[in-house]
């Protein structure tokens, strides 16, 4: 049998690269526009940077890591988010020492051992940004101001904005024994993920999809309602600012993230169309990062979006406004005579230096399969090199829209297609 690639991933051919890449330039303008700047991290960390990072106790860290000892028998892990990382490279290249706050994105590939399904992978890719510095409610707006942009300018229609606050370490410890008081009768009604919860992680309790866990914790205790002074201020600026925005929102007091990082805001975007893993965008400020690896207390916030689920998004909302790749000129060949050869040869690449996207036949075809390959290639010129009219040094020079057809001197082409053609 021949070999498949692994359960769980994806090839992008060229018909969906050609959108990746004009998705990844408006995300790149938008970064532009709001002073992010791009890192890229290691692929693989250290094991112990995303146990310390994302959490012991979280599913990501328990069950779903990539993780592998390398021939020196270190523990390396597949990256399964990049906040842990980002924050890694924060400190150990001494950004904190850079003008604060420091604002970085990244795209690329993460990993996690999930059970495949529609929207979910186990290699998937991830855009996100990260502010390293700033406590101010100002930054967790900004940033889904940024998301917000984003989808609008992509044209995405329904989505919904869900925002929480979880707390902090001064506050978040009285609404977990409030909910562990609330739910400890009824323990043994729980599902047995949500008993393990109870004692590791009772706040992911919140999160359980089981409508029999989802009833018994119908009127559970609130975390906004045991927040503390300074974390309910925050709360309310950072809906404020969306507010003066014109983001709509909703307040979900159940929403709790999958990893432990998060402190006060904690935010999604959801897309309820494209199936059960409806999150498009997920973040929130995690103020105990930094000094949790190590570092001084550093406020950060952030977020990342899956880029397989912004796809699927686009593709159920019809929306196809890329443009697909050009081709200016198809330089074709009436004889494979070695000078007519080269001399296309070094045509295409003339044409190539002059920016103009241009494609010669490598396959020794007849003329008319060259002309279909031109036409297939939807290209505005077609050049036709060889016979009588390369011996006088010339070319025909076909415009492909309306059929019309010139003898242009071989050194002037360039400059023909270049002042006929859109460019
Ligand atoms: P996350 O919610 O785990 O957060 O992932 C962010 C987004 O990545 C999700 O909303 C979803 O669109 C996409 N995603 C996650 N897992 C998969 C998967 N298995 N297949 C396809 N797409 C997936 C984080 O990763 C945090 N690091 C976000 C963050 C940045 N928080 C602060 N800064």
């Amino acid at each position: 049998m021949s070999v498949t690639r692994p359960r769980g991933t994806n090839d992008f051919l060229p018909e969906d690269t050609v959108k990746w890449q004009q998705i990844e330039k408006l995300l790149r303008d938008l970064c532009a526009e709001y002073g992010f700047q791009e890192i890229r991290t290691p692929i693989f960390e250290d094991t112990e940077l995303f146990v310390r990072g994302v959490g012991g106790t979280t599913d990501i860290v328990q069950k779903e890591m990539y993780t592998f000892t390398d021939q020196g028998d270190r523990s390396l892990t597949l990256r399964p988010e990049n906040t842990a990382s980002a924050a890694r490279a924060y400190l150990e290249n001494k950004m904190f020492g850079l003008a604060q706050p420091v604002k970085l994105y990244y795209m690329g590939p993460m990993f996690r051992y999930e059970r495949p399904q529609a929207g979910r992978f186990r290699q998937f890719h991830q855009f996100g940004i990260e502010v390293f510095g700033s406590s101010s409610p100002l930054a967790d707006a900004e940033i889904i101001a940024f998301a917000w942009e984003f989808y609008n300018r992509l044209g995405l229609k329904g989505l919904s904005l869900q925002i929480n606050s979880v707390g902090c370490p001064a506050c978040r410890p009285n609404h977990k024994e409030a909910l562990k008081d609330f739910c400890r009768d009824n323990l043994n009604k729980f599902c047995a993920t949500c008993q393990d919860r109870f004692e590791r992680n009772p706040l992911r309790m919140l999160d359980c999809k089981s409508p029999v866990c989802q009833e018994l914790l119908n009127n559970s205790p609130e975390i906004i309602d045991h927040l503390c002074p300074d974390c309910t201020q925050h709360f309310s600026k950072v809906q404020e600012l969306l507010d003066a925005a014109g983001i709509p929102y909703q307040i979900n007091p159940r929403l709790v993230r999958g990893l432990d990082y998060y402190t006060k805001t904690a935010f999604e975007i959801s897309l309820k169309e494209i199936g059960a893993q409806s999150a498009v965008c997920g973040g929130g400020r995690y103020d105990g990062l930094i000094s949790d690896l190590g570092g001084q207390p550093t406020p950060s916030v952030g977020f990342a979006l899956g880029m397989e689920r912004i796809f699927a998004a686009l593709k159920s909302q019809g929306i196809d406004h890329f443009c697909t790749q050009n081709t200016d000129a198809y330089i074709a060949v009436l004889d494979q005579n070695e000078k007519t050869l080269t001399t296309a040869f070094k045509l295409a690449l003339a044409l190539r230096q002059a920016g103009l996207a241009c494609e010669q036949d490598l396959l020794a075809r007849s003329l008319k399969a060259q002309f279909k390959q031109a036409d297939r290639l939807n290209a505005a010129y077609t050049v036709i090199v060889g016979g009588e009219e390369l011996s006088e040094g010339k070319a025909q020079v076909r415009n492909l829209a309306n059929s019309s057809q010139e003898l242009v001197p071989l050194e002037n082409i360039c400059n023909y297609l270049k002042e006929s053609g859109d460019k």
